[in-house]
């Protein structure tokens, strides 16, 4: 059987995809999915060998918790940037760059609220003050660390000339990354992805920073804005494992990685996640959260790579690519599945039967095959025992 094939583009650095987990800060603000410090640190540990870039660790001024666990996953961690969200005020940029003192790379993470309806009902706060205020907080940060983060909160709901000079006070003040967050998961990919082109075009020094995605799924679509936002520019993406958080939850990192993966033939841009490690990650974050994955999740869901309909299990046995665009390997899924069931074919049930150990005979495969029908009708599940037991019914009554 050959492995389905996506013919890559040769891949160039500018091409080159951020992928920033926000799963210890956005994701634990899911309600109910706190994680101790302890199980930061092993997932920390887990997101380092999957060669995320940036993992967010937490909201230092949140909580002692939240601050330790940026402190002590910044002592643990070499290879991936460590970072800790922070208001716009002094006492949160403060707290966060104590807590990401011991990290090999830091990067203080800053937001402020951009839309009209935050200025209005959250900050009472005019255009200029806000101005004045990222102006503030980001050079306050940039003296604390060489690597800030901007986010401009409910960015996809604010007037495009007042972002453009939001971000443009942003950059001047010394951000190196500017996230345009859909907080609220209000947009969609072709008006996302005109945000990344307008700014990139039109505000002065965009070419200098990296500009990065930052999705909800209030609609479902937060996986693809978010590579909407990367053809229109963005260079990080902020995610996710099982696209948990706030609401309906962050685009989810194995979606977007994969994506990119297995559509390389088409989207130039790429990311350096080793995706082997994906189904280990996303195990974790739900044993930690009590969230379960549904069983048709894409990626990691146990259905993910199960096939039950004769067509589908006839093609999958003649060659995997009839079915599969991606091998359940190369996301650390173990094999592909044939699920016996009412829609299997007689294909998939004569290859079943040889793992279990029968050739049979013509006339005992067909008495093995009616059996299996009928039973499959009643039964939601057929275990490899029943058919063992069928098999052996239709052998006796032969
Ligand atoms: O969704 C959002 O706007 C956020 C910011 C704090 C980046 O999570
Ligand atoms: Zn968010």
């Amino acid at each position: 059987m050959t492995a389905p094939v996506s013919p890559v583009a040769p891949k160039s650095e500018r091409d080159r995809v951020i992928v920033f987990d926000t799963t210890m800060r956005d994701g634990e603000q899911s309600p109910g999915a706190s994680m101790s410090l302890q199980e930061k640190l092993e997932l920390a540990k887990i997101l380092e060998e999957m060669r995320v870039d940036v993992i967010e660790a937490g909201f230092p001024i949140a909580s002692n918790g939240d601050f330790e666990a940026v402190r002590q996953v910044s002592e643990i961690v070499t290879e991936s940037t460590i970072c800790g969200l922070a208001r716009a005020g002094m006492a949160d940029i403060d707290r966060c760059a104590e807590a990401i003192k011991k990290a090999k790379r830091g990067r203080i993470h800053t937001f402020l609220s951009t839309s009209p309806s935050h200025r209005d009902h959250i900050l009472r706060a005019s255009q200029d003050d806000i101005l004045e205020m990222i102006t503030k907080s980001v050079g306050y940060a940039r003296n604390l660390c060489g690597d800030v983060e901007w986010s401009a909160q409910d960015a996809t709901r604010t007037e495009q000339d007042f972002l453009r000079r939001c971000v443009e006070a942003a950059i001047r003040a010394g951000a190196t990354t500017i996230n345009i967050p859909d907080t609220v998961g209000y947009t969609y990919p072709s008006e996302y992805a005109e945000i990344f082109v307008d700014l990139i075009a039109n505000v002065p020094g965009a070419d200098e920073v990296i500009f990065s995605t930052h999705c909800h799924n209030d609609l479902g679509l937060a996986v693809a804005n978010s590579l909407a936002g990367v053809q229109g520019g963005a260079r990080q993406v902020e995610v996710a494992i099982n696209g948990i958080g706030e609401r309906a939850g962050n685009a989810a990192l194995e979606e977007i990685v994969m994506a990119l993966k297995v559509r390389g033939d088409r989207l130039p841009q790429w990311t350096g996640i080793e995706t082997q490690h994906i189904t280990r990650a996303s195990r974790y974050v739900s044993a930690i959260t009590g969230f379960p994955v549904q069983f048709n999740k894409a990626i990691v869901g146990k259905n993910a790579f199960a096939h039950e309909s004769g067509i589908h299990q006839d093609g999958m046995l003649k060659d995997r690519g009839t079915y599969e665009i991606m091998t359940p390997e190369s996301v650390g899924q173990g094999a592909s599945n044939l699920v016996m069931g009412k829609h299997s074919g007689r294909h998939a049930f004569r290859e079943k039967l040889k793992s279990l150990g029968y050739e049979l005979g013509q006339n005992a495969l067909n008495e093995a095959f009616q059996r299996f029908k009928d039973l499959a009708d009643k039964k939601k599940h057929v275990f490899d025992d029943d058919i063992v037991a069928l098999v052996d019914d239709a052998l006796a009554s032969q």
